[in-house]
């Protein structure tokens, strides 16, 4: 058994003290940031971390990069094409810091886990002065003091068994918010780096997971997510005292919280409790994300995926009989070693057969350091990007069939955003089951719940009109 050791509350304050002691220098000067994230909601969630210790150091968040004093790339590495593009955007900061030489810039995530890859950065961007990995968002303040007195670091430890509670957090909005449940991952997909970059999988006490929901709703917040790359394996290793089905047991009745979503969900460890549980409570949202990656059990089996498609068409069937408004999501790689035409057929068929209400495609990418890249055989690109192709067609198709169930459905919605076009307002915002309706109305709903009626379907996306604030 793994036991998780949980950073110290002596630890934490010595951080606080060195914040409180920056912002005095700080605060003064009216200072900016900038953090842009890439990836997942992981880093998100991580940003919101970066971004409370900021303010609590005294800088305000700028409008924009060029405005900004500190500037901060949070990077993602699940596909190759991150990194291209991330060299790309550090070059051309260099200007910016030529014209403001007081501004620093830092690159944090993911990517700063692989192997070598935080010194190359160093050495190659000498505007660069702040790098630190995914484990070490507890020591930021003092790294932040390190850069200010003009050293320039590098900090990727392993120290992947550490857990932070009590960090500050700088959310962007006061309705939905993401919860870690849980960190690292185990599963080692053969395909995915995220275990080697995020480390081994640990969950966090079920009362520290209720007590950030618990205050969050006391704040206003009604609407939560919770996180994890297997949420359904919390607790699995027998540290927590509770498994997923006890956890959304245990955090329901937090008064205020309207609504419960949770991703990403591994359908080998989905189990006849946790969809008990999604029927059961009343705040559990009806809506799944359930990865399949491909509909081949062959290539599942190649992909270390631990589950077959039968199992998972056999999981589908089960919530729909439990739960009949549910809704789906999933993510879908194309172009795995090894997967013939009629492989990637059995793919398009389960998309046919299961109606995903929209899914995220991907074209395989080898990543180093995992098995499947060293599979022998290697789709050529030409072809990934032709069944890409083909998967996207008919998962457009399927989105609009999807969509046109709902014309003269009714039901709560929670305002997300308005654009305004000219005279009118256009308010958008999600039915529990993830599904998104746009309909005019005036910003003020904002965050708020209103009741909807679907009128028109469209190709992405629901028309609808308000019949109740
Ligand atoms: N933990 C989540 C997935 C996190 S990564 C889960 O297991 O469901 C998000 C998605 O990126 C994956 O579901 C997969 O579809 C895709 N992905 C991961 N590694 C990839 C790779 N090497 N090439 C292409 N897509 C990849
Ligand atoms: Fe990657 Fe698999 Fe873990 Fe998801 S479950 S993060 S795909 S290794
Ligand atoms: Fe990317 Fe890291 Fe998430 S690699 S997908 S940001 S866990």
């Amino acid at each position: 058994m793994i036991t998780s050791c949980f950073v110290s509350e002596n630890e934490l304050t010595e951080q606080k003290v060195i914040a409180a002691e920056l912002a005095q220098e700080i605060r003064p000067r009216g200072l900016t940031f900038f953090v842009e994230t890439f990836g997942c909601q992981m880093n998100v969630r991580d940003s919101e971390t970066v971004k409370g210790w900021l303010s609590m150091i005294g800088y305000k968040e700028a409008e924009n990069k060029e405005s900004a004093d500190f500037i901060l790339f949070n990077t993602c590495c699940v596909r190759d094409h991150a990194e291209k593009r991330l060299m790309g955007n550090i070059g051309a900061l260099k200007e910016l810091k030529d014209a403001n030489p007081g501004m620093i810039i830092g690159i944090c995530g993911c990517m700063m886990q692989q192997e070598g890859m935080a010194k190359k950065l160093l050495r190659r961007f000498p505007h660069v002065s702040l790098i630190f990995g995914t484990n070490v968002l507890h020591r930021f303040p003092e790294m932040l003091r390190a850069v200010l007195n003009g050293d320039r670091i590098a900090v990727t430890d392993r120290a992947d068994d550490a857990i932070a509670e009590g960090l500050p957090k700088l959310r962007d909005n006061q309705r939905s918010a993401f919860v870690n449940i849980m960190y690292g991952c185990d599963n080692y997909c053969s395909y995915c780096i995220v275990p080697y970059v995020r480390g081994h999988e640990r969950s966090r006490k079920p009362e520290d997971i209720r007590e950030e929901i618990a205050n969050l709703c006391e704040s206003g917040i009604t609407e939560i997510t919770l996180l994890g790359q297997n949420v359904n394996s919390y607790g699995n290793d027998g540290t927590t005292g509770m498994r997923f089905a006890d956890l959304l047991r245990y955090i329901s009745d937090v008064p205020g919280l309207k609504r419960i979503r949770f991703m990403s969900s591994h359908p080998k460890d989905l189990n006849e409790d946790v969809m008990q549980t999604i029927a059961a409570l009343p705040n559990v949202c009806h809506h799944v994300h359930l990865p399949v990656q491909s509909g081949n059990s062959e290539i599942l089996k190649r992909m270390n995926r631990k589950y077959t498609r039968e199992h998972y068409l056999s999981i589908i069937e089960r919530l729909r009989e439990l739960v009949p408004d549910i809704e789906f999501t999933t993510d879908i790689i194309v172009g795995f070693p090894g997967e013939t035409e009629e492989a990637f057929r059995d793919t398009l068929s389960l998309v046919e057969q299961v109606g995903f209400a929209s899914a995220f495609t991907f074209a395989y990418s080898p990543r180093q350091g995992t098995t499947a890249a060293r599979m022998e055989d290697q789709i050529p690109e030409a072809v990934k990007k032709q069944r890409l192709k083909a998967l996207n067609e008919l998962q457009a198709r399927k989105t609009v069939e999807n969509n046109e169930k709902y014309i003269g459905f009714v039901g709560e919605v929670l305002v997300e955003g308005c654009d305004e076009r000219g005279e009118e307002t256009m308010l958008y915002g999600k039915y529990q089951n993830f599904k998104m309706v746009y309909f005019t109305g005036c910003k003020e709903l904002l965050n708020r719940y209103v009741t909807v009626k679907v009128l028109q379907s469209n190709k992405n996306s629901l028309l609808g009109e308000m019949i109740d604030a």
